[in-house]
């Protein structure tokens, strides 16, 4: 990478739009895409079509939450000098790849894919059991492949599209000539941050606490947060290993504090409220500089639609390159 000579590898990954995000979204996977971008040639994209798979029904707010997501990527540090930054619909080769690839991927790859069979159970409030998002992972594989993307950084649950990306890659290729590089997925180790109610945090379980919430409100929720169930009374030694105000300590607090309140909170020489005020610094200041970027593309409405339309030009100019490969190689026109 250091060869000046060599391209920098590039990585590409997507994030659907489902609006403002929350620590867990800066701790599993904003965060680190801020670090790569200084390593790597990086594409971010809003995955819209992606959202539609699921949340076809009522689009009503994907507008808006595709300009609160993409606000809180530039306020969390994503720069738009450094990385392209785009949205899927924009960039129609996706779709087009996608089509090509759907005809060569048999129908027992994808149902065998282990998000499609928990989505099938677990989702009830909304019909899934759709052509298109049976389709949901070939959609990304064309996401990836359109880029030729070398590495894609994605958490544990994403590897599964990732190796799936890999084989319909191989298999494009042996009909076709080779085309596509198989991408691999750089797993980000993603802490599975609890929310204020010791759920994993979640926008649809409402125990969130957002990239945008004002010091106020950060105190306020971290004040009422669950803590040891069983550390009742102030003098009630407790135990950190089980208590999801620790967990956030562990990802946001400096080590000396880390270390005072696994040694205080067990001989209850510290108590849950000192304990969460000490959180809530830690919070605050991880979230100072992002408020304060955020004001800044607050003040110019405009920059952040404009951030979109180049990145997405630039997106583009790169896919149809491939595309062209890709449609010499088939045989198309
Ligand atoms: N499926 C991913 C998720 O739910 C989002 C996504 C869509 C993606 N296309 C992608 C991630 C391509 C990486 C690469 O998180
Ligand atoms: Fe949890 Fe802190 Fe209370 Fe210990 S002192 S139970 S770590 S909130």
């Amino acid at each position: 990478m250091s060869d000046p000579t060599q391209r920098r590898s590039r990585i590409l990954s997507g994030m659907r739009p489902t609006g403002k995000l929350h620590l867990g979204n800066l701790a599993g996977a904003l965060s680190n895409w801020v670090k790569l971008q200084d390593h790597y040639e990086s594409f971010h994209f809003v995955a819209d079509w992606h959202m539609l798979t699921t949340d076809y029904a009522d689009t009503s707010e994907l507008q808006a939450n595709i300009r609160e997501m993409v606000t809180d990527w530039l306020a969390a540090g994503l720069d738009p000098e450094k990385a392209t930054l785009f949205v899927q619909s924009g960039v129609v080769q996706h779709a087009e790849l996608h089509l090509i690839l759907s005809m060569i991927t048999p129908l027992g790859w994808l149902e065998r894919v282990p998000t499609y069979k928990e989505a099938l159970e677990n989702i009830r409030d909304r019909d899934i059991h759709t052509y298109g998002f049976l389709g949901y992972p070939v959609l990304q594989t064309a996401d990836i492949l359109v880029y030729k993307a070398d590495g894609v950084p994605v958490g544990e649950d994403q590897v599964p599209h990732v190796e799936l990306t890999r084989e319909i890659a191989r298999r494009f290729n042996s009909f076709y000539g080779r085309v596509f590089p198989e991408p691999q997925a750089l797993l980000t180790p993603t802490p599975r941050l609890p929310g204020t109610d010791g759920r994993k945090m979640s926008k649809s379980y409402n125990n969130a606490i957002y990239l945008s919430d004002a010091p106020e409100v950060v105190n306020q929720k971290l004040a009422t947060m669950v803590t040891d169930p069983a550390r009742k009374r102030r003098y009630d030694p407790g135990n950190p290993d089980v208590c999801p105000v620790f967990d956030l300590h562990k990802v946001f607090s400096g080590p000396e504090v880390i270390d005072r309140v696994n040694r205080e909170c067990r001989t209850a020489e510290i108590g849950c409220l000192d304990c969460k005020r000490l959180l809530a610094d830690a919070v605050n200041r991880t979230l100072y500089p992002i408020r304060e970027r955020r004001k800044l593309y607050e003040q110019e409405p405009q920059r952040v639609g404009e951030v979109l339309e180049q990145g997405t030009e630039k997106a583009r100019q790169v896919a149809e390159t491939t595309m062209g490969e890709v449609r010499k190689a088939v045989r198309l026109r």
